[in-house]
């Protein structure tokens, strides 16, 4: 009985040992909160380490890694757009690692890697568009959008959302984009006009098309992915692809400078650039293009290929200067108004 009782304590204290060396991990998440929480459910399973996560806009991210610069409390960044993490690598925000997955992955996300330093590395792509609600828009007898110029017309006033800018990587991608395509006199004009239109700006990037979704908006400004995620969820949303031209993201993902749990931190980021787990997003209606070549984008994602994408400048949108000018510029030209 003694040996037994020796035994079975050993056998506790051994476990209580390993529960202790699987560590913690504090994940900031940015892209959809159903994959936020398979990526936590996944890692936790495959290494024992607990994941506290929180879900924030890009933007907002961005923002509360820099607020905690001085007493860092987060460990990764996974996900968002790249421009803000492009900021938070160019001002030491972010930590330089490569993973021995890097080989794996395809040529832009690599390129994401080598422009900030090795401070982010892209996770996945997609490309920004806009969608509207098929009954909303047969029911109101008003013509389809195809373009971004179709936006601006008087009779979508009230009928269009986009999230801010400040808070949302997908508005600032919007934001960019519409500069890269239009010039930024024009830009600011089109946003101008735009702004009398838009019956909310929101928060997070995604919430626009599940407004539209849910019949409380006609037209949603977002990544096309998302707006595919409604379509495929059943609700009448069709996504379109700007005639014009549009821009796209690369998702990234950042390690944050003197992250508590570093090596956690490490593992978590080789995980997530597995081709594997990667392959897992489709499952929770993630539909963007996986970084890692091993990994087939979802059937649903919309083909990039196919889609007449800008050739976004992600050096100079990324930029703190720019990121920072254009924002303040929209401030006060745009939602001042
Ligand atoms: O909903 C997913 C997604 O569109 C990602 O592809 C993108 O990186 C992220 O949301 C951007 O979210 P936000 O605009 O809220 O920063």
């Amino acid at each position: 009985m003694k040996t037994l009782l020796t035994t079975s304590a050993l056998a506790l204290l051994a476990l209580a040992g390993t529960a202790q060396a699987a560590g913690k991990l504090t994940l900031y998440c940015s892209p959809q909160e159903e994959w936020c929480q398979l990526m936590v459910t996944e890692f936790t399973k495959a290494t024992g380490i607990e994941v506290a996560m929180t879900r924030k806009s890009s933007g907002e991210t961005y923002a509360q890694i820099l607020a905690e610069k001085d007493n860092p409390k987060g460990d990764v960044w996974w996900g968002g757009t790249g421009d803000p993490h492009l900021q938070a690598a160019e001002e030491g925000l972010t930590e330089e690692y490569a993973s021995p997955l890097m080989d794996e992955l395809h040529d832009w996300a690599k390129n994401q890697h080598d422009a900030a330093g090795g401070r982010t590395v892209g996770i996945y792509a997609g490309a920004l568009g806009f969608g509207y609600n098929t009954e909303l828009l047969a029911e109101k007898g008003l013509t389809e959008p195809s373009c971004w110029e179709d936006l601006v017309k008087e009779d979508y006033r009230g009928e269009v959302q986009m999230a801010n800018p400040n808070s949302s990587g997908t508005a600032y991608t919007t934001l960019a984009t519409v500069v890269q395509v239009m010039g930024e006199d024009a830009a600011f004009d089109w946003l101008r006009a735009l702004h009398q239109n838009i019956n909310q700006y929101t928060k997070s990037g995604s919430a626009p098309i599940k407004a539209a979704a849910r019949g409380e908006t006609t037209i949603g400004i977002v990544f096309q992915h998302d707006a595919v995620t409604q379509r495929v969820g059943g609700f009448p949303i069709k996504p379109m692809s700007p005639c014009e031209g549009t821009g796209y993201e690369i998702g990234s993902m950042s390690i944050i400078k003197d992250a508590r749990n570093m090596e956690e931190a490490k593992q978590f980021y080789d995980f997530a650039l597995r081709a594997d787990i990667q392959a897992m997003a489709g499952s929770v209606g993630a539909y963007q293009v996986p970084s890692n070549m091993g990994a087939a984008p979802p059937p649903e994602a919309p083909k990039l290929e196919d889609i007449k994408l800008i050739d976004y400048d992600f050096k100079k949108y990324g930029s703190s200067d720019e990121r920072t000018r254009l924002l303040s510029k929209w401030d006060k030209e745009v939602n001042a108004q």
